[in-house]
Order: C-alpha cells, then structure tokens, then sequence
C-alpha cells in the first residue's frame, strides 16, 4: 500500500435536505476524489455526518412545529437518501447527536482541559427579555462592523465571511420579535485560541500548496490576531459540557460538529483510541472538503483543537470551493433560490446531474447555473459525444468478438490514439493529486472528444471489409479508448463505467494507473444504449374544465358574448367570439375548456380572464367540450408533461400548436411538440370537438 489518507467533507446542518449547490460546492468534489484515493489503491478512511445541534436545527423546529431530533432525524434521512442516490459515498455518516459522538466530545474536552486550554470565565450573552432566554448567535441580527452587511448573524456575516461574536453587530436585534436584546453577564468555558496564535501562523504559513483563496482567507483571519472563543452555550439542544456547574448548558455546536470528524473515524475503526493514534501517525494526510464560507473553521480552529489536544495532524489540504450560482445568486435553501437535489433528482438522472456539476465545478471560481444549459450540455456533451463514441467502438467490437494484442497492426492513427490515452492518464493523476478536479474532468471529456474523431477518421467498418490485422486494430483501440475512459470515468460517472467495464469484462473496480493494461478486447454481452436523451418535460399552460353557468351579451360588440363559468373553487369571466355560431342556450351547462393561466385581457372595454378552446371551418365554430361526467375544475392532462402555470400572454399561447385529430371515429384535440403529438386528456371521459369538424383543424 503506497499511502494512507483522511477524506472529509463538511457535516452539512440536518436542517433541511441538500441542494446543489452543496454537491456541487462540497460533497461531488469530495466523493471524486475519496474514489480517486481508492482507485489508485490507497488507503483511505472518509467521514462525514449530519450535524444536528445549533440554531440552524432549532429554528427549523420552530418553524415546523416539531422537536430538533425530530428535525435532525428526519433531514439526516433525507440527506442519506440524497447521497444515496448520487452514489456520494463515505465510510461513516454520523450524527452528532448520537452517544458516540457525545462521548468522544466530551473526552476531547477533557484532554483540553488538562492541558490548560480552557478556562472560565464570565461574558455577556445577548438575553431576550421578551422571550426569557439568552439568544444563541444565530438569532441575533444586525450590521456586519466589517463590511456594512445589513443581515448579519451573530455568528458570522454571511456577506463578508467575517466570524463574529453577537456584541460585535451594530444595532442588534432579536430575530424572534425584532425587539433590541439586553447584554446579560452569563458564565462560560472559552477555548484558549490566543495562546496557539504563533503555532498556527507557523502551521499556515508553511502550507504552500494550499488553494489561494483559502490561503487568503486564513492569513487575514489570523493576522488581526487570535481571541479565545466561548465554547459553550445556554441552550436546551446540543451536546453537554462535561464540568460540573455546566449542568444547564451545551458546548457550542461548531466546536462538536468539527470533533465530528474524530468520532467518524473512530466509528469506521470500532474504537476511539485506535483513531487518536491514527490522528498522531504524521504519515497520513488529512483532506477537508467544503464550501468557501466554512474555511476559518478548519484553516484555524480544528488545527487549534488539535493542536491543544496534543501531537495530533493537521489538516494537509483544505479544498474549499466557491459558490455555484443561479441567475447571479448564490444557491441557498433559505432563500429558495436555485434547485434542491430532491427536484433535481425527481427529473434527472443522478448521472447526468453529477455530469453537470463536474462540468461547471465551482472550483476556483463561482460558477453560474442554468437548467437550458445543463440539458443543452448533458445533451450534446455527455450523450452525442461521450456515450455516442462509446456506442460506436463497442457495437463494432462486439460484432467481431475477441482480439488479442498480438492480433494488430496499428497504424499512426492508432498509435496516436495509444499516446493519447497515456497523456490523459498521466494529466488526470496529476490534476488530481493536486485536488483539481474541474482540469481533471476536462483531461478526460477531452479524451471523450478525441475518442469521437479517432473513430470518424479511421472508419473501422471501412477498415473491417477486410478480416485482418488492419480491422482487427481499428477494433481493438476504438475499444481500448472506450476502456480508458471508463477506468478514468470511474470517479465521475461511477455506474456508467461500470456498466461499461462489464460489457469488456471486468466485473470489479480497475485501479487507475500510468501503464494502462487491456491485454485482450473480448465482449460477450450486446452493449446496450447507454443514455436517453433529455427531453424538456415541461409546458407552460394550464387548461381546465370549466362549466359555463351564464351568458350575456357583450356591451360594446356585436359578436361577443360574455361568459360566466365556474372552476370549482373559484369562478370567472371570459369574453369569447362565439355568438355566430351558439345560442346562449346551447352554452348553459356546457363543459368547455379554459386556458386559465392567460394574462387578463380587456376586450373592448369588458375584462376577460383566459379563453376558452374551439377550431373554426367553413360550418363555423366548434368547442372542445368535456362530458357531464368530468369534474369541473379538473386540470387538463397533455401527454406525459409536467404543467407549470406562470402567465403567459397571447402571443405565447399562439405558438403552442393545437389542432384536431380523428380518434375513435371522434374528432379530438392534440397538442404537437417537436415531433410528437400529445393527447388532451381528463379523468373521466374524452375531450371532444362539438360537432366532429375534420382533421386539422388549428385549435385556439
Ligand atoms: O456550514 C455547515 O453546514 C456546518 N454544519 C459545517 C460543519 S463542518 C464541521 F464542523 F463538521
Ligand atoms: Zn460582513
């Protein structure tokens, strides 16, 4: 075994389930990479877990009326079944509400205890008179004194990135009622920061290799100079001090959450000092993934923590990324801005959205989201060129069955192929050991990409009119191609090459290294289609049965009638052209059809609200009428689409295509889409055209 390695990822707040921005933040990176160890044959330990403690979970209760282990536990599930589901894996997930974790925070305490870095003493805590209790940081608001922010938390500016204490905010307040807190004289344990202040100077200053941005961040951080920290807090929820005269109160959650990685290492060993001795071996290296806002934590405060404890490792590398943004915010569940994974995977596969995000990794750089392109890309990159290529190579080397490397003849176009496969090894292992992971994506969709002209300019069906050496090459590299890519492909696109390695043979995971060993091409089984492309399953229009209950004539205009229908729960008015061809007692009671996200229109000076759907020929107009069966209000089905119901004007409606069809010896309404035609459809009963118009009639 060449190397051991610590993998960690932040432990996300069991508050609410994940969002993209997350993975693509934090938990992809960290699962690429923890694969990348492994596949390289190293040793690897991984922890995460949720953490349940602090005001994130207790507002959440709050809100939802539900206790925070209720809250804790059902996120943490849901977040489980998230990772799950994106095969994000780890070797523990804890939660630090659990006995282990309790324990292992309070021994950690107690060692730094001993040691002389903790020390009480008394503070002023915000206290809400109004609510009769002191206000853990979060939930106090204010101005960030370093840069002016509006909302800052008493814990941190979440503008600026600037860690705060709640007396630091200018013009505070509670965010339970608005009312300005009182300053109350509590007791508490604080954590010696200061003393450390050179030790950790030291310790980042010689981090060289460290990405710039949290190079940045932590110089600053500790050139204003190191406090001592309180590390408990008045509060019901979270894990207990472990000191007498501390009955009543919880250490603070940053501190237990980052001891989290402790205890998830001790749970993947079975033991607590087997993984204390492991965080003193100085061979191991220990890797942080997590989102930019958390970097002080583990650049300054975990090092502290461990370095209080005693002779323990260090972080070796802090993969903090930047942000994904949507539409020029940053992702937050807070805000509803952006996408949750529970949406995203409702659509897509977990595949393509791990595609997605490796394409646009917030890296270095925020990056920007958008659905259209992620379709686009997943469409035209991951599918035509990608799984296109892959497609092409293996049917042709299923067709011909085994080849062995003693059977070809290679000519510069395959050995070009041969180098090419060797270079984007050796780019994808370096940009990897240097935690790039979005240059080592690249290295491989290049490799895609290449994958995709080899095979245009060789023409192996050409080669192959011939069953020789010459055909036998063309196969066998086109394949070989197919194979690098998929041992590479393994830490983005994990089930993909899987599936692919099965088709060539290899039942279990292939190491990754710089000599690529495919001896033989032999397949056994048909590769099937890999891919189904992206179909955009959306349609911006609602249409609805309405039963018509009145009819007037329109004030101003002789061939308008005003119609008066009822939606079930609600009623409205529209004005429609029909008179010519329908008496006002040939309307009442009717079933019609009603677009009912329609922007409201005045027509010729009387409101109308939507419009209803009928076709037009030389005997006049005939509606989409429902039978007495179908129930008022009901939402129109179209084919398999997803209805959403934004407004749309006019002009919008008009470019959906809706014409009449025969079904049944029925004329019916059909919408065309591209190059399908979707049925209008209710529950009980058959949307019709009154009358039986012909075919093709436009419907509007
Ligand atoms: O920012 C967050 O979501 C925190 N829950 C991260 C904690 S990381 C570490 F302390 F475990
Ligand atoms: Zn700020």
């Amino acid at each position: 075994m060449k190397g051991k390695f610590f993998v960690f990822v932040a432990l996300p707040y069991a508050n609410s389930g994940l969002h993209l921005g997350h993975i693509a933040g934090a938990y992809l990176p960290y699962d690429v990479f923890r694969r990348y160890l492994k596949l390289r044959g190293f040793e690897v330990i991984s922890a995460s877990g949720s953490d349940e403690h602090g005001t994130p979970i207790t507002i959440k209760a709050i809100r939802e009326g539900i206790s925070p282990e209720d809250i804790a536990k059902k996120y943490h599930k849901i977040n489980l079944e998230i990772f799950n589901r994106m095969s994000i894996e780890f070797d523990a997930y804890i939660e630090t509400s659990s006995k282990l974790h309790k324990e292992i925070t309070a021994d950690f305490l107690k060692v730094l205890m001993a040691n002389g870095y903790i020390f009480e003493a008394e503070m002023t805590q915000p206290f809400c008179v109004k609510e009769n209790l002191f206000l853990a940081d979060r939930y106090v608001k204010g101005k960030c004194p370093n840069c002016g922010y509006e909302s800052a938390t008493g814990d941190q500016c979440e503008n600026c990135g600037q860690t705060l204490e709640p007396n630091e905010l200018i013009n505070p307040i509670c965010i339970f009622d608005q009312t300005t807190p009182e300053f109350r004289q509590t007791k508490h344990l604080f954590f010696k920061l200061s003393k450390l202040q050179d030790e950790l100077l030291k310790y980042i200053e010689s981090r060289d290799a460290w990405r710039q941005n949290v190079l940045n961040y932590s110089r600053n951080f500790i050139s204003k100079g190191l406090k001592d920290r309180p590390i408990t807090r008045d509060l019901s929820w979270g894990v207990d001090a472990p000191f007498e005269g501390y009955e009543q109160k919880k250490v603070y959650v940053w501190f237990e959450a980052l001891i989290g990685y402790l205890t998830g290492v001790s749970e993947v060993l079975g033991s607590q000092k087997e993984a204390l001795a492991l965080w003193k071996d100085k061979e191991i290296k220990h890797y942080h993934f997590m989102g930019k806002d958390n970097i002080a934590f583990h650049s300054i405060i975990w090092p502290g923590m461990l370095l209080a404890h005693g002779d323990m490792t260090l972080p070796y590398y802090i993969a903090a990324n930047e942000y994904l943004n949507f539409q020029g915010e940053k992702f937050s569940k807070s805000k509803g801005t952006g996408f949750s994974m529970l949406q995203m995977l409702e659509k897509y596969k977990a595949e393509y959205i791990r595609f997605g995000v490796l394409y646009n990794l917030p890296e270095d750089h925020d990056s920007d989201f958008s659905i259209e392109e992620f379709q686009n890309r997943v469409n035209t990159e991951l599918i035509d060129k990608f799984g296109n290529f892959v497609n092409r190579a293996l049917i042709l080397a299923f067709k011909k069955g085994t080849v062995t490397a003693d059977q070809i003849a290679q000519n510069d176009l395959d050995l070009e192929a041969e180098r090419t496969i060797g270079n984007s090894i050796s780019s994808m292992i370096n940009e990897m050991n240097s935690v790039h992971i979005r240059n080592a994506f690249r290295v491989w969709l290049d490799l895609a990409y290449f994958g995709n002209s080899y095979v245009t300019k060789r023409k192996p069906w050409e080669a192959c009119k011939k069953d020789d050496a010459n055909c036998n090459a063309a196969i066998y590299t086109g394949a070989k191609l197919v194979f690098a890519l998929a041992v590479l492909g393994q830490i983005f696109l994990p089930d993909t090459s899987k599936k692919i390695l099965s088709w060539l043979g290899y039942e279990h995971p292939v190491e990754i290294s710089e000599g690529l060993n495919f001896p033989v091409l032999k397949l056994t089984t048909k590769p099937e289609k890999l891919f189904e492309k992206i179909e955009d399953k959306e349609l911006n229009l609602k249409l609805q049965i309405a039963r018509v209950e009145g009819v007037t004539d329109h004030p101003n205009a002789e061939r308008l009638y005003l119609l008066d229908l009822d939606l079930g729960d609600s009623k409205r008015r529209i004005v429609s052209g029909i008179k010519n061809s329908y008496s006002k007692d040939a309307l009442i009671g009717k079933n019609i059809v009603v677009v009912t996200n329609l922007k409201q229109a005045e027509i010729r000076g009387e409101k109308s609200y939507g419009m209803l759907l009928a076709a037009e020929d030389e005997n006049g107009i005939h509606l989409v009428i429902a039978p007495d069966s179908a129930s008022i209000g009901e939402e129109v089905k179209i084919g398999d689409m997803q209805i959403t119901s934004t407004e749309i004007s006019i002009e919008e409606f008009r470019k959906f295509s809706i014409k009449t069809v025969r079904s049944d010896s029925c004329t019916v309404p059909a919408l065309f889409l591209d190059d399908r035609q979707l049925f209008l459809e209710i529950q009980n009963g058959k949307l019709v055209l009154d009358g039986s118009p012909k075919e093709g009639l436009r419907v509007k």
